[in-house]
């Protein structure tokens, strides 16, 4: 059976060093074009994103996670993901949705991308989501999930197989049962 997503899906990993090359903005249009369609509570899409191609902001918002955030050091381009809160219960989940689609419409484009988590993250001074907000000026009624690193690829990580799926977090009918027999 062809399963064109599911090798979309294991070729995907994430990539944390950049070759510097460009990637032309028609390009990062497709990939949002993708995350713009994600799906969402209510069909509400509540999800903004701040595209970031100046290399000295990139930086700057590197900065504002105090671990874990080096691969944004070398992107060629930052994707800001964040949502309006006020009210919004399931806003982390609808973010996480459409940085999910990011990351395999980026492979889908031999892209290399991160997620580099901002979310209940230490920054400098403040959290790493009130650091980039005011960064950016984002107001104070949004958060920040996460930013999404993207750049040419400057590793080489192998594919995932069918090896490599956690099966044994599959259950059928009911959680007594482990799955893997099925496969
Ligand atoms: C919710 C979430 C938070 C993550 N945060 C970070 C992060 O802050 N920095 C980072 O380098 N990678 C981060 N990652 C990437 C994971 O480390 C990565 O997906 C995982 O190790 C599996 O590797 P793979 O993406 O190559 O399959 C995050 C991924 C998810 C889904």
């Amino acid at each position: 059976m062809t399963n064109e997503l599911f090798e979309l899906a294991r070729r995907r990993r994430s990539c944390r060093k950049y070759t510097g090359e460009k990637i032309p903005d028609a390009l990062v249009d497709e990939i949002l074009k993708v995350a713009l369609l994600a799906p969402s509570s209510w069909g509400g899409h509540p999800i903004e994103f701040v595209i970031v191609r100046d290399k000295a902001m990139i930086k700057k918002i590197a900065r504002c996670k105090r671990m874990g955030a080096p691969p944004l050091l070398q992107a060629d381009v930052a994707i800001v993901v964040m949502a309006n809160t006020a009210g919004l219960e399931l806003w982390i989940e609808d973010a996480a949705v459409a940085s999910t689609y990011i990351l395999l419409a980026a492979e889908q484009f031999n892209v290399g991308a991160c997620w580099i988590h901002i979310r209940a993250r230490a920054g400098q001074r403040l959290t790493a989501d009130e650091e980039i907000r005011q960064l950016l000026g984002v107001p104070d009624n949004f958060s920040v999930l996460n930013v999404v690193a993207l750049g040419g690829k400057g590793e080489t990580k192998s594919a995932r197989t069918e090896k490599d799926l956690p099966l044994q977090n599959v259950h059928r009918e009911n959680f007594t049962s482990r799955g893997e027999s099925a496969w």
